[in-house]
């Protein structure tokens, strides 16, 4: 029997409520789904490391058993292509998001034909939600709550006001 497997790559930094919900709406329609972490991203320095935001990502996925957490470097197509996996998921929360997006899909069929990337839309519930701008709220000492995981509200807190 074939299995399609796909990749949902990005930062995480932390990981959103969006996040899940994507995750959830991913895990219902491949057989299994790889939650990878960019390694060397080239942004400014992370809030959280990248084995606190595994440790992150396997709490929130834990009640999904053909999802896994995985970490790459390099080439997000390499990755893919390691992993044997049919299809790289991202989310879309708005029409700002299509362009980068496109953009960066249409790389990666450049990169492997064979590839495809599949754009899902989060509840309309989270699509203002970022991480970016979540770090931002509670650096400036707002309410994240509702908008990340309770375990991520309990691990900024502990992280200060960075
Ligand atoms: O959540 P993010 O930060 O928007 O995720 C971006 C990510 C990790 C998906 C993207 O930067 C990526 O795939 N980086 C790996 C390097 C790569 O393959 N670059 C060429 C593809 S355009």
């Amino acid at each position: 029997m074939n299995t399609v497997k796909a990749i949902y790559p990005g930062s995480f930094d932390p990981v959103t409520n969006g996040h899940l919900d994507l995750i959830a709406r991913a895990a219902k329609i491949f057989d299994h789904l790889v939650v990878a972490i960019l390694r060397n991203a080239a942004k400014s320095p992370p809030l959280f490391t990248v084995e606190e935001r595994v440790a992150m990502l396997s709490e929130g996925t834990a009640q999904f058993e053909n999802v896994s957490v995985s970490t790459f470097d390099g080439l997000l197509v390499d990755f893919a292509h390691e992993q044997k996996a049919h299809a790289v998921v991202r989310g879309i929360r708005a029409i700002s998001d299509y362009e980068y997006e496109l953009q960066m899909a249409l790389m990666n069929r450049r990169l492997s034909p064979e590839l495809e990337t599949i754009f899902l839309m989060p509840d309309a519930q989270y699509s203002f939600v970022s991480s970016r701008l979540v770090k931002d709220v509670f650096r400036l000492g707002g309410s994240v709550d509702g908008l990340v995981p309770k375990f991520v509200v309990e691990r900024m807190k502990a992280r200060g006001r960075f």
